[in-house]
């Protein structure tokens, strides 16, 4: 069992208290606010929520929590120190890091004096790389001593929600431990290991974007389920119906299919229906400022690419694959066509490839597509994936028409391959080897 110390009483720091009790370690909570540290020394809980103030009770029973407002004295007392202080906004949203700062002082400070080794484990919310360059050099300045020779900080963001805190400690979505030392993390990863939940141990910038990526996308959930029940409401249609079939769909919907960050979307379906949904949500006198945001973002994607292309400085492009998709020979909306559309604005000299799509063997739909509505993206089109690579010093890819590993080993002395699924730094034949 471990002797833990928590700064800040709060939601996050009670409930991981008790918790942490409950399974037999020996708690100290650290909190300026000496009302709140009153009532955990009495054994009252200091936030309302289901289990704690039973849970608390047991602990001061069993003798395996107390409080103070020394940060010395509860450095002194445990080996492990757990930092859940407030992250709030300020007023221009930017994140207030006044209280990570004044703690990890504060840790420093009684870490100075201390002669064994320390474990750290921030839980607040911060935005990735602030450990590294915030909390882990205010503790070494405070305390004169050095990260990862005599204490260690881990990154364990936390997933409770207010209401059922108690309930999503001991069954979490999983656990994430984020640290630049898999070695000496280990004592922070048993505190977990009794837990029904994967753990993913990575590096300290992967954790702390973690959270903010789950919290973005609970935020997106609802206001989607919020704009579309909008819709369905002034269109008359029950929102509930079509909310309890969306979910259902366990395949595409309620699931990981789109959520592998890559290339724009595009194709006959995606932007047309949008398109159609936003249009009609304008005549209905509606504002629905996420689902109006879609196509503009996905814009942005395109641009970003384009941005990383002209940013290579070099002018011969060769495009491997058009269509929206590998496997199919839909031009339409396909954002591999947009790109070459601003590439050509910019003046660059072209040629294209794509299995599946090439003027000579177009039929229906499609062919009349080209014909109305690229005609010059048509003529820059090549039957001969050769010509298209020794025209080009930069290769653009987006779709996986070509295996990524057989483009390499095709790439030539100088030439550049970019991934824009991918937005990888561009590949240069010569670093690739090396
Ligand atoms: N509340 C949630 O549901 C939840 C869930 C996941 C993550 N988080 C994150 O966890 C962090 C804490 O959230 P919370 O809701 O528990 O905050 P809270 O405001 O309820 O509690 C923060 C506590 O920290 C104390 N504190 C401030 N400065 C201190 C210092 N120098 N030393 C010791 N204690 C200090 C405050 O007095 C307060 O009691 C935030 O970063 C939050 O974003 C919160």
């Amino acid at each position: 069992m471990q002797s833990i110390s928590i700064f800040g009483l709060g939601y996050v720091g009670t409930v991981t208290a008790v918790c942490l009790a409950s399974r037999g370690h020996k708690l100290i909570g650290v909190d300026p606010n000496l009302s709140k540290v009153e009532r955990f020394k009495s054994g009252m809980s200091p936030i309302v929520e289901a289990g704690c103030q039973e849970m608390m009770t047991e602990a001061v029973k069993a003798g395996l929590i107390s409080a103070t407002d020394d940060a010395a004295e509860a450095i002194r007392q445990s080996e492990i120190s757990f930092i859940s202080v407030g992250t709030p906004s300020l007023r221009n949203g930017k994140l207030d890091l006044s209280h990570v700062k004044d703690v990890c002082e504060a840790i420093g400070g009684a870490l100075r004096t201390k002669d064994s080794f320390h474990w750290i484990v921030l839980r607040s919310t911060v935005l990735p790389s602030t450990t590294e360059t915030v909390v882990i050099p205010a503790i070494e300045a405070a305390s004169g001593k050095k990260s990862g020779r005599d204490f260690l900080v881990c990154f364990n963001p936390e997933f409770l929600r207010e209401g059922t805190a108690v309930a999503d400690f001991f069954n979490p979505p999983f656990t994430v431990v984020g640290t630049d030392n898999a070695k000496l993390a280990a004592p922070v990863l048993d505190l977990y290991r009794f837990l029904p939940a994967q753990i993913y141990e990575t590096d300290i910038e992967a954790a702390e974007m973690v959270k903010y990526s789950c919290n973005a996308f609970h935020a997106l959930k609802i206001a989607f389920a919020n704009e579309i029940g909008t819709v369905c409401n002034m269109l008359g249609v029950d929102p509930k119906i079509v909310a309890d079939i969306l979910k259902a769909d366990t395949k595409l919907n309620i699931s990981p299919a789109y959520l592998t960050p890559g290339f724009a979307f595009g194709g006959s379906c995606l932007p047309k229906d949008l398109r159609a949904l936003t249009y009609r949500v304008r005549e209905l006198g509606l504002r629905l400022p996420l689902l109006e945001s879609i196509l503009p973002s996905n814009t942005e994607h395109i641009d970003r690419a384009v941005e990383a292309i002209l940013a290579i400085g070099k002018r011969r492009i060769g495009v491997i694959g058009l269509s929206f998709k590998p496997g199919t020979d839909d031009l339409r909306e396909s954002p591999m066509v947009h790109l070459v559309k601003k590439l050509i604005a910019e003046g660059y000299q072209i040629k294209i490839w794509d299995e599946n799509v090439s003027l000579g063997r177009l039929i229906g739909s499609n062919r009349q597509f080209i014909h109305e509505y690229i005609p010059h993206i048509g003529m820059l089109l090549h039957e001969n994936i050769d010509d298209v690579l020794a025209h080009a010093e930069v290769i653009v890819t987006a779709t996986n028409a070509v295996p990524r590993e057989q483009l390499m080993a095709r790439l030539g002395e100088g030439q550049y391959l970019i991934d824009v699924a991918t937005l990888d730094q561009p590949v240069l034949k010569a670093e690739a080897i090396a």
